[in-house]
């Protein structure tokens, strides 16, 4: 009786492991599953997921199945096979785990909302007819920021901050004020947003420590008032992007506790990149003086054929091409923007590789692919990828340059900053002007140098891939003050 029981445990506990133990089968991709049961590679990948997911390549290959925390992820980095992803939104849905990110990190529940209707009204507000709308907004707060930041100190006088907070801020406040047109005190809801956006990997990762944890909690509440309609201090106009888009989800069906909590998505979103891009991409102006002397040329260029004189940033950046400015803008994103793009399999299916494999997924899996590292660092498509080359997107003829390849093949992703297909980033356009006036502006009116001529750009935070834009570890201290005249540059 008691040798029956025990066999029959036995049997049980045998069962369960392999239940549990997944083994790879012949047609799926190389299985890694971590030595930790369950957890697997999770700790490894929150730290450093670049550094990871290298190592995972140099082990496996282009397409490898990992286990992190209960989850099977397989990655997917060749360049050449991301549309058999991409193309495929039937089988491979992107909804599921962007809301389970939406409830972690915004406490955000849109279940009536139709993916489909939001991208739509997204594309009504950031692109077409508005673009130019907008973009003209940002260039007046813009001026009018910089202006007013300067307006309490002696012209001449050098001051002296961190690049990375200058920009952040900058672009933040012109940004809030475009979109939310809103009057009130934009540095208020700055300083909490950055205290929300340094929180947010652990809270994506759900890995925040007791304090960590309230502090996120206050600065999630704090924001959605300061973001409300009916704070005190806002006064939004009727015609603006915020009522717009609170008329819409209304429309859907969303309650006024999800509509205002829905803000603090969409300031993130519109928010959090522009402000690091552009710091990286006057760091590397800054440490690589023959492309800071590049592109001096060019403005310089630029101002001498605005006979009016007046010459806005915004007009004559509509007027008047920038082969160089743009090459250092995709060179600067390419190093430094590390989207994740991420599908849960809803099906089994067969995914249809470039070089003609074909693997099977399970479903329930997730696919994920991570253009950082390939296309982007691949050192088969860019050569040396860890250096700034300001012309590696410039042909001679100083036209875009955009033929790359691997394997011998043409390549339709070399650089993907925009993520790709039905999530690529709606606000590009408005994104890559609000980033060219910006260095535009700050390159004719201010002064601006490192504090120490010899400083390196500080290291990236590890924690932070898979989330978009970079962000420094440490900043860079620059002095600067208003010039004199525009003209001397
Ligand atoms: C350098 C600047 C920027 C970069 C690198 C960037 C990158 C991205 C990426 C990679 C995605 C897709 C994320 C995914 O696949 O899940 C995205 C989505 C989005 N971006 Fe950007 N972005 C930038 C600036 C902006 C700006 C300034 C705006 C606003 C005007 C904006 C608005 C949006 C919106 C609304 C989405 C969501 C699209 C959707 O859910 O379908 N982005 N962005
Ligand atoms: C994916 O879709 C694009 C555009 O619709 C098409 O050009 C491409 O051939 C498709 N690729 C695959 C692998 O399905
Ligand atoms: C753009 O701005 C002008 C003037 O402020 C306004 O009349 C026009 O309706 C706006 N267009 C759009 C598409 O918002
Ligand atoms: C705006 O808020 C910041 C930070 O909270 C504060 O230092 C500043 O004095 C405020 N300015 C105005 C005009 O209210």
């Amino acid at each position: 009786m008691l040798w029956t029981l025990l066999l029959l445990l036995n049997g049980l506990l045998i069962l369960v492991l392999l239940y549990y133990s997944r083994t790879r089968q012949n047609n799926e991709p190389p299985l890694d599953k971590g030595f930790i049961p369950w957890l697997g590679h999770a700790l490894e990948f929150g730290k450093d997921a670049a550094k990871f997911l290298a190592r995972m390549k140099d082990r496996h290959g282009d397409i490898f199945t990992v286990r992190v925390a209960g989850h099977y992820v397989t990655v997917l980095l060749d360049p050449n096979s991301f549309d058999a992803v991409m193309n495929d939104t039937v089988l491979l849905d992107f909804t599921r785990s962007r809301n389970l990110l939406m409830k972690r990190i915004f406490s955000l529940q849109l279940p009536s909302l139709k993916p489909k209707a939001e991208r739509k009204w997204m594309e009504q507000h950031f692109q077409g007819v508005s673009l130019s709308n907008l973009s003209s907004s940002m260039n007046t707060h813009l001026q009018n920021l910089l202006l007013s930041d300067h307006k309490d100190c002696n012209p001449s006088e050098w001051r002296q901050d961190g690049l990375f907070d200058l920009c952040y801020s900058l672009l933040f406040r012109a940004g809030y004020r475009t979109l939310f047109e809103r009057r009130d005190n934009a540095s208020a809801v700055y300083k909490e947003f950055r205290k929300f956006d340094n929180l947010l990997a652990k809270l994506a990762r759900c890995s925040l420590k007791r304090g960590e944890s309230k502090t996120a909690n206050s600065c999630r509440v704090r924001l959605w008032e300061l973001l409300s309609p009916n704070c005190l201090s806002g006064g939004s106009g009727s015609n603006s992007w915020q009522q717009s888009y609170h008329d819409f989800l209304q429309e859907e069906g969303v309650d006024a506790e999800m509509q205002n909590r829905a803000l603090l998505l969409q300031l993130w979103t519109t928010q959090c990149n522009a402000g690091p891009a552009a710091f990286w991409l006057l760091g590397f102006l800054l440490t690589h003086p023959e492309a800071m002397d590049a592109v001096k040329t060019e403005i310089r260029g630029l101002t001498l054929r605005d006979t009016t004189l007046q010459h806005s940033p915004i007009t004559l950046l509509e007027a008047h091409s920038t082969p160089v400015l743009d090459s250092v803008l995709s060179e600067t994103l390419r190093l430094t923007a590390a989207v994740m793009i991420s599908r849960e399999v809803v099906q089994d299916k067969s995914l249809h590789m470039a070089s003609g494999q074909d693997y099977h997924l399970r479903k329930g899996d997730r696919v994920c692919l991570f253009p950082f590292l390939s296309p982007q660092l691949d050192p088969q498509i860019h050569q040396e990828p860890q250096i700034f080359k300001y012309d590696r997107f410039l042909n001679d003829d100083m036209t875009v340059k955009d033929k790359f390849y691997k394997d011998g093949k043409m390549l339709k992703y070399y650089t993907m900053p925009w993520g790709a297909g039905s999530s690529i980033c709606v606000g590009k356009e408005f994104a890559v002007t609000a980033i060219k006036q910006f260095v535009f502006l700050l390159l004719t009116s201010l002064d601006l140098e490192m504090c120490d001529p010899e400083a390196k750009l500080p290291p990236v935070n590890p924690s932070r891939y898979g989330f978009g834009m970079l962000q420094p570890d440490g900043d860079l201290q620059v002095r600067f003050r208003l010039k004199r005249t525009l003209r001397e540059m």
